[in-house]
């Protein structure tokens, strides 16, 4: 959730700390801080409330030329969003500043046991701070401090702290799943980061911290310990990520940009694997699973959050249609708490843009116990999940920066579907017709993404007209019911709009009573073998006077006379028609959201990557 940025080498760390949070300040942006190395035992701090902005025009003309520090941009969990709650955080002698991402579940506990003054925040984190500063009085070094930190301050969490007398140090540490800390690793320079993004464009050779991990770094040194300081041997990764895909480009946002992108991303994450002659799907780093672990399935659970989880429905659908195995969705949030009934024939599959959701590695963690086979779908090379999983698929998009998942959500859609394809390959449940069919359209896909993006200007007239509604239903059957969850959950969250998103049934057992001309409502209407079915939903809206914009097939004229507005979606096998269909209604949360004059990249309360329960 929050950002953290550190560096120590040989340029001015000022700018480069704050050019790294301008590339993280979507993970939370509520307040952001920095703590340069200012003279011998000595911070220069700033910190202010609000968007990364504001903390730019505070130390405009005033941050010293000092070659390390530290930085953050917060998302709140304890104490409002205020100057005084922003990180880093000091001790009452400011001789320790420290950032921090995640939850200090014994705070309170730790205050009374450690406090060294009076506390002048509300936060979890400024206590880490005081344990730190005691530390050092008595005799420890930074390192050494920040592993007694660990063993004591409970919960989830990603440090990184500097000492005013120990000049261009920095030490880092991670405890549990929250966030994770990648390292730069430069030429007499080092970085950290809480996500790689800040990083590209001063390296591609990085090291992830591990949970329980800790790296004590310095402009020329980096050295890596367990929780007991045993030394740890790391070999540095280099990052596939261009680093002009995190640029805006020509467009006014990246939601913008990021919907534009998708049918390169759909491109990008199959170039490679869906294969023809023979026509098959190949993942490079799958080979766990093999036929015989493939027919000894009896079921899948996928699980993930939000747009996530919208994936994970529409890849249940295709591991029941081409793996025929029995598959269910489950909330990562909720999975473990039920106390789910797993073993070593369950295939537990992870789908997470940024594989650092906290809710979903923990769901995971339950699979492990139960000693499920787990795959996870992820963008982040590198992140948590794929350290856990026992095989990966990366989605291959490139950075996703706005804060509503657009191409991420396309490329996971695609990437179950391909999943499915290798899976009933290897059980032998998928007739190589079926299969070959299935792989050409998929070929075909990246073109259909790109048509339906020529309705843009369609949707924005359209959605001028809608921007003043505060309510909006979506509805869907089948593979657009998914659809239809996700169309509500983008226009909630970057329009502020109340939106409800149902399979299109449901509606008369219940939705049907908020209905009036006030109400429009999105149907999902593809003419497939339940049209007639959506058909008559549309009749029932209409006829308690709501409005319909109605996405329908190319060529379908049916509902033209009857529905206020039409979308047309361009020809595409039925089966990946939900990776045609969530684009309009991304684009028309979109329009909507700017027509409201709504912040679209960064949506109040909103962070991209969740490592909080
Ligand atoms: O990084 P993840 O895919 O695990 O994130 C899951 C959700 O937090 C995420 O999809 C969220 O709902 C997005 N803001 C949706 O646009």
């Amino acid at each position: 959730m929050c950002g953290i940025v550190g560096y120590t080498g040989h340029r001015p760390a000022g700018p480069i700390i704050l050019e790294g949070l301008r590339r993280l300040e979507y993970r939370g942006y509520d307040s952001a801080g920095i703590a340069l190395f200012n003279g011998p035992e000595e911070f220069y701090v700033a910190h202010a409330t609000g968007k990364l902005d504001a903390l730019v025009q505070r130390v405009e003309g005033s941050l010293p030329p000092a070659i390390a520090g530290i930085g953050h941009t917060r998302w709140a969990t304890h104490g409002e969003p205020s100057d005084r709650n922003a990180h880093p955080q000091l001790d009452p002698d400011g001789r320790v500043a420290v950032v921090h991402n995640g939850i200090i579940e014994n705070y309170e506990e730790l205050r009374r046991r450690y406090g060294r003054g009076p506390f002048r925040s509300d936060t979890d984190t400024e206590v880490i701070a005081h344990i730190l500063a005691g530390d050092l009085e008595a005799g420890m070094d930074l390192l050494e401090a920040m592993r007694h930190v660990a063993s004591e301050a409970q919960g989830a969490y990603s440090l990184v702290a500097i000492a005013s007398d120990d000049p261009g140090r920095l030490v880092a540490a991670r405890v549990g799943n929250a966030g994770g800390i990648v390292v730069g690793v430069g030429e007499g320079e080092h970085l950290l980061a809480s996500d790689l993004n800040a990083l590209l464009p001063h390296t591609r050779n990085v090291t992830f911290l591990e949970p329980g991990e800790f790296a004590d770094v310095r402009a020329d040194t980096i050295a890596y310990v367990d929780i007991e300081g045993h030394p740890i041997a790391k070999t540095v990764e280099v990052l596939p990520y261009d680093p002009v895909a995190a640029v805006k480009g020509p467009y006014k946002h990246f939601m913008l940009k990021e919907i534009f992108e998708q049918p390169d991303s759909a491109l990008d994450a199959i170039r490679g694997r869906y294969l023809t002659r023979p026509a098959r799907v190949e993942f490079e780093d799958l080979a766990f699973l093999d036929e015989a672990l493939a027919k000894s399935l009896t079921r899948v659970v996928l699980v993930g959050m939000g747009t996530s989880m919208h994936a994970a429905m529409v890849g249940r659908f295709y591991i029941e249609r081409f793996a025929r195995i029995p598959a269910e969705v489950d909330n990562s949030a909720e999975f473990r708490y039920r106390r789910p009934v797993l073993d070593e024939h369950t295939l537990v599959v992870s789908v997470t843009q940024s594989g650092e959701t906290v809710d979903t590695l923990a769901a995971m963690d339950e699979a492990r116990r139960a000693g499920c086979p787990q795959i996870t779908l992820c963008n982040t090379p590198g992140a948590q999940t794929t350290r856990v999983a026992d095989g990966t698929i990366l989605l291959r998009v490139g950075p996703e920066i706005a804060v509503a998942s657009t191409k991420t959500m396309i490329a996971s859609m695609l990437l179950l579907h391909g999943l499915a394809l290798r899976l009933g390959r290897l059980r032998g449940t998928l007739d190589p017709e079926e299969e070959a069919a299935q792989v050409e359209a998929a070929l075909h896909l990246p073109a259909a993404i790109g048509e339906m993006l020529k309705s843009a200007p369609l949707i924005e007239e359209i959605a001028s007209r809608y921007a003043s509604n505060e309510d909006f239903l979506y509805l869907g059957r089948g593979l657009g019911d998914p659809i239809a969850l996700e169309g509500a959950l983008k226009m909630k969250e970057v329009s502020y709009i109340h939106a409800e998103g149902y399979a299109a049934g449901e509606m008369k057992h219940g939705p049907i009573a908020l209905i009036d001309e006030r109400m429009p409502t999105l149907a999902i209407a593809p003419r497939d073998e339940v049209f007639d079915k959506m058909r008559s939903n549309i009749e029932q809206v209409l006829a308690r006077h709501g409005k319909v914009i109605a996405l329908v097939s190319q060529g379908d004229h049916s509902l033209d006379d009857i529905v206020e507005d039409i979308i047309t979606m361009p020809e595409v096998t039925p089966y990946l028609e939900p990776m045609v269909t969530v684009v309009p209604l991304q684009l028309l949360s979109y329009y909507i959201a700017t027509e409201r004059g709504a912040d679209v990249d960064q949506p109040r309360n909103l962070a991209k990557t969740v490592t909080v329960e």
